[in-house]
Formats: structure tokens, C-alpha cells, sequence
């Protein structure tokens, strides 16, 4: 995956397959972002659910052993994290018809790599590994509130073709449903 690499004057970032070694480092910048980027629009408790029940490394572990999981990081030349995404096979979005669908269940850049094309980069790879597999549609689901991720999303090809509910702790919450063709 060398060839998925940013360079501008002052960084270089590069896309690579996570390993178990990783899972430690993973589980602690899943559950800052993810923090970083809801804890405003969500209680304090159902944050604490929310983050007790998807981030710890023993977690991270099993999904980077997961053949069904594709866990990619965006690590700059220090090794330190910028971004992550993981794709997982097997779950096809409810009512939507497909082919061939695999899903992009996380996609977190850091916010001083936003902006900077490391998330451009990282949805390169994204596709180029759903391709890899055989998958004809990329599929997510994205808050509906979210406006910068859906606009991003637009961007690189996605679609809104329907909406599902995630649960953030106690809380259900409409995503949108957006779809890429690949
Ligand atoms: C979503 C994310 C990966 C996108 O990466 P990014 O580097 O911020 O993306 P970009 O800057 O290339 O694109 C965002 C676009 O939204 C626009 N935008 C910025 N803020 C916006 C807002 N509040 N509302 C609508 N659009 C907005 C930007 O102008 C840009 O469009 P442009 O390139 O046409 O100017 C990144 O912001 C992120 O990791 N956010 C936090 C985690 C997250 O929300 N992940 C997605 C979960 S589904």
C-alpha cells in the first residue's frame, strides 16, 4: 500500500495495513476522535457507553485480526497516527439494493490533519482495498448531522440512498445511508 502517500513541504503521510502491534495506539485515537468529534452533541454518560463498548485494544485487536475487517492508518514519517478507516464485509445496508457491498464503518482523520488531503488519500485506499475484495459498492452510515463528513463524502462519489439508526450509547441517532459505486 507504499503507493498511497502525501508529501507537502512540511509532512509526509503514508497509508498502511494495521497489525496487532497497532491495536493499543488504534483503540486510544478511535476513542479521542470519536470524542473530539461528538462529545459536544451527546451526554456525557452516553459518551462513556458509547466509547467502554467500541474502543479498547483488546477490541481493536480482534478487528485487525478480522478477515472480514480491512483496518487502514494514515501515519505520518514519526510513525505518530493521523487517520484510520476500517472496512468490514458481511453487513449490507438495510433496503438498499446492491451487488456486491462492503462497508466503511470508520473514517477519522485528526483535526490538524483535516483539510490537508490526508482524507482524500485515505478514501483512495479505502476504495483501491474494497475493490481488492471483490466489492462493487462502498457503502456508510454518517450522522445527519455530520455536514462536513457527508460533503466530504460527496466529494469522493457517495450518494445518499437511505438511513439507518446508530445508537450512541442510550441515545438512537438517524444516519444518512450514502453509497459510492466503485
Ligand atoms: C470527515 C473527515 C474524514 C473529512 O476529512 P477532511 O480533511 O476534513 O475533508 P476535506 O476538508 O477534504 O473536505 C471537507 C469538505 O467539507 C467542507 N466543510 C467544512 N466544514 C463544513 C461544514 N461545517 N459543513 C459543510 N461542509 C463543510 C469543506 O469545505 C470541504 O469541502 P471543499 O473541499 O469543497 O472545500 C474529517 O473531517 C474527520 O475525520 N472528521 C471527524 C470524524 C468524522 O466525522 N468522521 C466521519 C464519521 S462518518
Amino acid at each position: 500500500m507504499n503507493h498511497h502517500v502525501v508529501s507537502q513541504p512540511t509532512f509526509t503521510v503514508a497509508i498502511r495495513r494495521a497489525t496487532v502491534d497497532d491495536a493499543a495506539a488504534l483503540a486510544e485515537f478511535g476513542a479521542r476522535t470519536f470524542y473530539e468529534t461528538f462529545a459536544k452533541d451527546n451526554t456525557a454518560e452516553d459518551m462513556r457507553l458509547h466509547l467502554a463498548s467500541a474502543w479498547a485494544p483488546a477490541l481493536q485487536r480482534a478487528e485487525i485480526l478480522d478477515t472480514d475487517f480491512d483496518t487502514l492508518l494514515a501515519s505520518d514519517t514519526a510513525g505518530r497516527l493521523a487517520g484510520f478507516a476500517q472496512l468490514r464485509a458481511g453487513h449490507a445496508p438495510a433496503d438498499i439494493a446492491t451487488v456486491q457491498p462492503v462497508e466503511l464503518l470508520r473514517f477519522y482523520v485528526d483535526r490538524p490533519w483535516q483539510g490537508q488531503g490526508v482524507a482524500g488519500l485515505l478514501m483512495q485506499a479505502v476504495q483501491d482495498q474494497a475493490r481488492a475484495r471483490g466489492a462493487r459498492e462502498l457503502w456508510l452510515g454518517v450522522w445527519e448531522r455530520n455536514e462536513r463528513a457527508q460533503a466530504f463524502y460527496r466529494k469522493h462519489g457517495f450518494r445518499k440512498v437511505g438511513s439507518q439508526i446508530f445508537v450512541v450509547g442510550t441515545d438512537p441517532q438517524t444516519d444518512h445511508v450514502m453509497l459510492c459505486e466503485l
